[in-house]
């Protein structure tokens, strides 16, 4: 994999200026990292002002107007536009959340900043590289382990077992959490992060998974776990509101109470 990292003491430098003519309604402008790796010996900050008289109300919003119809060259990953594939996370207005749920509104800034997940390589502009965050999601191996007989029908799960996996099933792995995480920035090479933990512990606590102490196990290295230090920057920015670090508190707990001590 090419390393797209920033080369040491490279600066964003002042890019240009896009106005808007002949607005229809109020202008708000938008400071939108530009850098493209390939081409740029350094990051640029691009300003785009957008007639919100003729743009729907999310920041992802503005961001197709301005592709569409100022600068086809500004590059994002958008699929759903509503919250559930994750491809839109950057941080906007200083929070790592989704484009299409941040509504333009809400952001305080009287130029609103948009960068790309903070700590992470960049592929181009607001888009960073997620190789080594999926790969550190495979391998947690997230899916049911099993080692009975595969039921003729479906493994059963009671209500109640269902229910623990509220507020953990909703991750869409959007990577929010894991890039406002200052441990994860200084040692993300090792430590999986509070995305992948808490989808580590999704799988040790599903009813159907026999595999909880192999889990556990796996996960009981001074890296891998225990380099997340309770900061809570990861539950603060979560756009799905739920909470990793609960997560990785639990799954401290679970690894004392299997030691017995
Ligand atoms: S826990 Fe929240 S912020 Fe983290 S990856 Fe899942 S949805 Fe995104
Ligand atoms: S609680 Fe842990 S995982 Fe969350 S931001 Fe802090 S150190 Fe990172
Ligand atoms: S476009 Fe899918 S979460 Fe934003």
């Amino acid at each position: 994999m090419a390393d797209f990292r920033l080369p040491r003491n490279s600066r964003v430098q002042k890019g240009k200026h896009y106005p808007v003519e002949n607005p229809k309604g109020p202008v708000r402008t938008f400071k939108i990292y530009r850098w493209s790796p390939d081409d740029d010996a350094n990051p640029r900050t691009d300003t785009y002002e957008v007639d919100l008289g003729s743009c729907g109300p999310m920041v992802l919003d503005a961001l197709i107007k301005i592709k569409n119809e100022v600068d086809p060259t500004l590059t994002f990953r958008r699929s759903c536009r509503e919250g559930i594939c994750g491809s839109c996370a950057m941080n906007i207005d200083g929070t790592n959340t989704l484009a299409c749920t941040r509504e333009i509104a809400d952001c305080a800034k009287e130029e609103v900043p948009l960068y790309p997940l903070p700590h992470m390589p960049v592929v181009k502009d607001l888009v960073p590289d997620l190789t080594h965050f999926y790969a550190q999601y495979a391998s947690i191996r997230p899916w049911v382990r099993t080692q009975s007989p595969t039921p003729t029908k479906e493994r059963l799960q009671s209500p109640a077992d269902r229910k623990k996996l509220d507020g953990l099933y909703e991750c869409i792995l959007c990577a929010c959490c894991s890039t406002a995480c200052p441990s994860y920035w200084w040692n993300g090479d090792r430590y999986l992060g509070p995305a992948i933990l808490l989808q580590a512990y999704r799988w040790i606590i599903d009813s159907r998974d026999e595999d909880t102490g192999a889990r556990l196990d796996e996960l009981e290295d001074p890296f891998k776990l225990y380099r997340c230090h309770t900061i809570m920057n990861c539950t603060r920015t979560c756009p799905k509101g739920l909470n990793p670090a609960k997560a990785i508190a639990e799954i401290k707990k679970l690894i004392v109470e299997r030691r017995g001590v």
